[in-house]
């Protein structure tokens, strides 16, 4: 049985004080913190394996090429993804929204007749439609938005209901026939509703459209099966996922990756290359992966891939659901609001809020003065702030090293605000 209470001792960045109190950290939908185990990872690549992989034929090049391919398999294991060689379904990129970003010129490239007549299910062009949602965050919004000015297809967007959860009863108006593409959040980074996924593959795949998940939010803190999910694509960051900045990762279902085109181009991702007829590409993962890798970071990723599950996904859901339940008694305090779901199924410790009358960056720095740290902002989501009413917000955000008595501290801190600013 895993004990939450210690699990703060692993952290060591945790055991300091800020502005004379203990950190407490709620900031973990941004990034969250490394355990001792990930840093070592990644020290340790560096202190005895470090080459680049795939090339070279030392003893080093050979280990750290084993090492991060091992690295792809623990990731592809965390999220129920195929890790076998020839199979592989997960593709490194240097974030989330590289992912995203990756996926969109992908597209924009087949629609252009790249990838040959495989990749003409990729394509997009005027009169198709592509569907998100207003729940986005800007990494997936922008790309998409982007590839339909690119091919002359039209954006369309679920809208939210009063708690800003997607509204997928709407799946069978929303998703068209010219639908080709769902881009949709798993969990909004602002709301921390958990999208009812169901409807809507269901309706994408009715239609032939192809579904891309956002999972930079699901990842961190819920079990997750990408197959049994259904998704076609799915996109998050390790460092949201207890992993090093600088990586994440894109799930494709095997085939259709091997029908994608690249959107990069480099070393590594190349069988042949001519100077007198185009190259001709390598099997994926690798033909998504051109230059030289984020190796150590991966192999750290790696790391905190098996620490998450040696931990247990659904414990550690269950445990965040205790902090999120305390955290929105945020509530009952006098001029707050919540934006999201105010009782705790169906979604996640990621609580945005509102403090009526108080700017956000007043907010977040009179919590920081008691140690607490919080985001402030936009959140990099302004659609979703728009349909409260807002342009920011205050968000507390919980991580496995999280307790009832962190969110105790913020709700004591933000019950002293508005008395603070004189509101
Ligand atoms: N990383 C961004 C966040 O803090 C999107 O939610």
């Amino acid at each position: 049985m895993v004990d939450f209470t210690a699990i703060r001792e692993q952290f060591p960045i945790l055991d300091q004080e800020i502005h004379g109190h203990p950190l407490v950290y709620l900031d973990s939908a941004a990034t969250a913190q490394k355990p001792q185990v990930v840093i070592d990872a990644e020290s340790r690549f560096y202190e005895r394996d470090n080459a680049g992989v795939h090339r070279g034929a030392h003893e080093l090049a050979a280990r750290s090429t084993m090492a991060f391919e091992h690295a792809r398999a623990k990731v592809a294991r965390l999220v129920g993804a195929q890790a076998e060689e020839g199979q592989e379904e997960i593709v490194v990129t240097a974030g989330a929204t590289a992912s995203l970003n990756l996926l969109a010129t992908a597209f924009g490239n087949a629609s252009q007749g790249r990838g040959g007549q495989a990749a003409r299910r990729f394509a997009l062009g005027p009169g198709d439609e592509v569907v998100v949602s207003q729940a986005e965050h800007h990494s997936v919004l922008l790309p998409f938005q982007e590839l339909c000015q690119r091919t002359g297809a039209s954006l369309k967007w679920f809208g939210l209901d009063e708690q800003g959860r997607i509204r997928s009863d709407t799946a069978e108006q929303v998703i068209g026939e010219r639908t080709k593409v769902v881009a949709i959040t798993h969990v909004s980074n602002v709301t921390g509703a958990i999208t009812d996924l169901a409807p809507i593959v269901e309706r994408a795949h009715q239609v032939g459209a192809l579904v891309v998940l956002d999972a930079c939010q699901s990842v961190p803190h819920l079990p997750i099966d990408l197959h049994a999910l259904d998704v076609d694509f799915a996109a998050w960051s390790a460092h949201k996922m207890y992993g090093p900045t600088g990586v994440g990762f894109l799930y494709g279902r095997r085939e259709l990756l091997e029908a994608l085109p690249p959107a990069s181009f480099g070393g590594s991702m190349v069988e042949l290359a001519f100077l007198d007829k185009p190259a001709q590409y390598m099997a994926p993962p690798a033909r998504f992966e051109a230059g030289t890798q984020p190796v150590a970071q991966v192999i750290a990723a790696g790391e905190a891939a098996d620490w998450m599950r040696d931990l247990g996904m659904e414990r550690v859901a269950e445990h965040e659901r205790a902090i999120t339940a305390e955290l929105l008694n945020l509530n009952e305090v006098e001029g707050v609001r919540i934006l999201g779901p105010v009782s705790p199924e169906d979604r996640i410790g990621t609580v945005a809020f509102d403090v009526a009358g108080i700017h956000p960056h007043d907010v977040g720095q009179y919590v920081d003065s008691r140690g607490i740290a919080i985001r402030t902002g936009h959140h990099c989501a302004q659609p979703v702030h728009r349909h409260f009413g807002l342009f920011a917000s205050n968000r507390a955000s919980v991580g496995v090293y999280n307790s009832i008595a962190d969110a105790d501290e913020l709700l004591d801190a933000v019950r002293g605000v508005r008395g603070f600013f004189g509101a």
